[in-house]
């Protein structure tokens, strides 16, 4: 953040237009965030919601989903992921991921009912899902395919952006996020038909014509709105950071890639497989070892040398202690404790038959590699000093005779 930021949001806080739709003097900003936002992506349609959350739940509804039907969602993302399942009446199932710490396709395939409408693919810690094995899986069993860029803003697989794949595409710009304005999300989709639905759902449950009037009689388009429209205040702040992403998303990589390389010369550590290195965003880190031992004291040596984030659970740490990221951690979902005192959706009688566990041990890939793998994230500021004192806490950690032995 830096004086363009506070010049965008002074602006537009004395215009005393803050409403995207209408007002004394509009600014437009949404809309012109929308249309950089979707430019920079090379798709169709963007539409702005206040948060990532939001969004996901906003591109279930704009697909109609919805009590009776299932979503498949992987054991290792972020809890906003099952949440916005939960929150439409459907069933969340778990797939199991792969080395790539993404869904794997072939844990789809095999957990795919007559019931499942559509996947959540998340694109977590700046890498990808391999979103061509995955897309073979659903056009084979006609899913729709929702992609969460929430974690990987700007990624790209083969030069074409991430969010673009599939159906829909939901973005966060929450603050972890590549850029930010604190809290809000972005819907994204070449099809014009579920581009209006997700307006509808994001808004009033109706359409709006070009001066921001409802448009009532479109019946194949109109539901019921959730209000999660996004205010000019954030959408300014957000043109701002959009174009300052090329160049955190560059600084990040350089980092990375630089201490991938030092590494190298480490044979207990193997790096998570990334799909297409050249879009990887670079924002994380993500090393696995032999055993839960070596991850574990390679983690603490790194501290011990000052090598963590000031929020303890953000950065140099083992991934089954990320919290809410993997499925068995999120008390909730193991529990089936639902969105009222009934326990909705798992207590819906549309679901019954829908027969899912969430215990650990359901998915033993990501059980295995989330108990052996660290994960450090990358800020956009590191000096080569910074750089530096992390690779040789590395270094320092895996030649210490604990963990050598
Ligand atoms: C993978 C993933 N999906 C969804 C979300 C939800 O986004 P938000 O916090 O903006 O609601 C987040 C982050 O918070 C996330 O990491």
């Amino acid at each position: 953040m830096d004086e363009q930021e506070v010049e965008a949001a002074v602006r537009v806080i004395r215009s005393k237009s803050l409403y995207r739709y209408y007002s004394l003097t509009p600014q437009a900003e949404v809309n012109a965030f929308e249309s950089e936002f979707s430019a920079f992506l090379g798709v169709k349609h963007a539409l702005a919601v206040t948060s990532g959350t939001g969004g996901l739940i906003t591109a279930l509804g704009a697909l109609g989903v919805g009590p009776g039907q299932e979503v498949i969602i992987p054991a290792y993302m972020w809890i906003a992921v099952a949440a916005a399942v939960v929150n439409v009446g459907a069933i969340p199932v778990l797939a199991d991921i792969d080395d790539s710490f993404c869904i794997d396709p072939e844990s789809v395939r095999e957990r795919v009912t007559p019931r499942t409408t559509a996947v959540i693919a998340v694109h977590m810690n700046g890498g990808h899902v391999d979103i061509s094995r995955l897309l073979d899986v659903a056009l084979s069993h006609k899913l729709f395919l929702i992609e969460d860029c929430a974690q990987c803003v700007g990624g790209t697989i083969g030069g074409r952006s991430i969010g673009t794949f599939g159906d829909i595409g939901v973005f966060s710009f929450q603050t972890n996020k590549n850029m930010t304005c604190g809290e809000a999300g972005c819907v994204v989709s070449n099809d014009e038909h579920l581009y209006q639905r997700a307006v509808a759902t994001h808004d009033a449950g109706y359409t709006r014509t070009a001066d921001g009037l409802f448009s009532c009689d479109e019946a194949e388009i109109t539901t019921w709105g959730r209000g999660y429209r996004l205010d000019e205040l954030r959408g300014a702040i957000l043109r701002v950071q959009l174009r300052k992403l090329p160049q955190v998303i560059s600084k990040m990589r350089s980092s990375k890639y630089r201490i991938l390389e030092s590494l190298k010369a480490l044979p207990q550590v193997r790096p998570r497989k990334i799909i297409d290195p050249t879009g990887d965003t670079g924002g994380f880190l993500i090393t696995t070892y032999p055993d839960e031992a070596t991850a574990r004291e390679t983690c603490r040596s790194m501290r011990a040398n000052g090598i963590a984030s000031s929020s303890p659970d953000t950065s140099n740490v083992v991934l089954a202690d990320y919290g809410l990221h993997i499925y068995y951690n999120i008390a909730s979902l193991v529990r089936k404790r639902g969105t009222d005192n009934r326990g909705t959706p798992w207590t819906l009688e549309e679901n019954r038959g829908s027969e899912v566990s969430y215990e650990k041990g359901t998915n033993p890939v990501a059980d295995d590699l989330v108990r052996r793998s660290i994960l450090f994230t990358i800020p956009s500021c590191l000096s080569r000093q910074d750089e530096d004192d992390i690779i040789q806490g590395f270094h320092q950690a895996l030649a210490s005779p604990s963990v050598a032995g």
